[in-house]
């Protein structure tokens, strides 16, 4: 059987024979696609069990910095520098995300607004941090930039064009995190402009299996790296170097850390942490139950305020112990264009198919404690997720540039 006859076999196998199979470059794609775990997910899918079980929740509070001994907090401080110093830390950046909310055409950490003046990308204002640490610790970081299959090329481009931002290159690397089929409310797959099946990627929890495969893990532990900051690329004042959090994973000796904020509405679009069954969960603001998001204690304050904001911190062993376990999957609609049978492209004006994508907080219940510090709003929070108004490129601006003048006092 030739690769157009084995794809084939599987389209008919798994009832997708609407796909029409002309090129060796579809049947290659066909074949990479785990068929039986498609069906699991849609059978996952349609009798919605993404909703997260919240049977045995509590609420957690973060530690409060504010609350710690200055000689507290100059001990953890120095024990992270330490760290740094000797070369046990890295940074990883989550740039698998296109600007789509945001209205960018392109890779999230390409989009760009001017601050203190200069117009800068999300992917320089990290750059910047690395290069603040190089000059501060006189090391220089080893940076790993997960990308999707989709923006990849364009990401290294963008890299490339900019001169890696005066960076040493050979300390920049990018890795492809997976992809999935998208299907539709059917279960089908459903065919891009290129005549190819619509796949998106497998969401930010997926940057585990995909350090290991891409050999990152391998090259972390020949480095004697044990520590990597694995942040967002749309948070201006994500601390990429978060040496108090560092210091605090080790003194606590625990394998992952997390910063959080305390969310500012029941509504704002954030995940917040809890305690289910004795151990560190995240609920996402795509599934937290309305009683749960709108409950507050006898002061007023949200009882699940305490935010996750993407600055998470994990040694080694916490890296490779997720990269062999199976995060769970969960279900986004989306609304996505396709080409129909007689070859018309649809474009859908309601969600038309399911998503799937694993959430990386996931990876916080592979152990039994894990350390929450709580960050400042004004400190630490600056997101840009939308074009105009709340959580925008305009409030992350302003939020970034007051930070600087404090921490600069300029
Ligand atoms: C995310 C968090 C949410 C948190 C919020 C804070 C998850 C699942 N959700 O939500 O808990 O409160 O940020 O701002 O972590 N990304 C990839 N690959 C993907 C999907 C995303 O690399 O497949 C990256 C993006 O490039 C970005 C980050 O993950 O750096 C956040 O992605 P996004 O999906 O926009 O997150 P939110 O929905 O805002």
């Amino acid at each position: 059987m030739n690769k157009i006859e084995q794809a084939e076999s599987i389209l008919k196998k798994y009832n997708q024979n609407h796909i029409k199979i002309k090129t060796e470059e579809q049947a290659e794609q066909i074949l990479e696609i785990d068929f039986a775990q498609l069906e699991e997910l849609y059978q996952y899918a349609i009798n919605k069990k993404n909703i997260d079980d919240i049977e045995n929740i509590e609420p957690i509070k973060a530690i409060n910095p504010d609350k710690l001994k200055k000689e507290e907090l100059n001990e953890y401080e120095s024990l992270g520098e330490e760290e740094i110093k000797k070369g046990k830390f890295a940074v990883a950046i989550m740039a698998g995300g296109q600007g789509t909310r945001l209205g960018h055409n392109g890779p999230k950490g390409t989009f760009k607004l001017e601050i203190n003046s200069k117009v800068k990308s999300l992917f320089e204002v990290i750059v910047d941090k690395l290069k603040e640490a190089q000059k501060k610790y006189n090391i220089t970081l080893n940076c790993y930039i997960m990308t999707s299959p989709q923006n990849h090329e364009e990401t290294k481009e963008f890299f490339e064009k900019a001169n890696y931002f005066g960076y040493p290159k050979q300390f920049i690397k990018f890795f492809k995190q997976g992809d999935l089929p998208l299907l539709n409310k059917e279960g089908k797959l459903l065919l891009d402009k290129k005549g190819l099946i619509q796949q998106a990627s497998d969401g930010n929890g997926g940057i585990f299996h995909s350090m290991a495969k891409n050999g990152i893990i391998k090259e972390l532990e020949q480095k004697g790296i044990e520590w990597v900051f694995i942040g967002s690329v749309d948070n201006l004042l994500v601390k990429y170097v978060d040496t108090l959090l560092l210091g605090l994973a080790i003194k606590e000796k625990v394998k992952i850390a997390t910063r959080t904020v305390i969310k500012n509405s029941p509504y704002e679009k954030v995940g917040v942490l809890c305690k289910k069954d004795g151990k560190i969960k995240v609920i996402e603001y795509t599934e937290i139950p309305e009683n749960m998001r709108v409950a507050v204690d006898e002061n007023g304050e949200i009882i699940y305020g305490e935010a996750h904001i993407m600055c998470n911190l994990y040694n080694i062993e916490a890296i490779k112990k997720a990269s062999t376990k199976e995060l769970k999957y969960h279900v986004a609609e989306k609304k996505a264009e396709y080409i129909d049978k007689t070859g018309k492209l649809i474009i859908p004006q309601e969600a038309n198919c399911y998503k799937f994508e694993k959430f990386i907080f996931d990876s916080f219940c592979l152990f039994d404690r894990i350390a929450i510090l709580r960050g400042k709003r004004e400190e630490d929070f600056a997101p840009i997720k939308n074009a105009s108004g709340k959580d925008s490129p305009e409030t992350a601006k302003i939020l970034y540039e007051n930070y600087m003048k404090k921490i600069h006092k300029i």
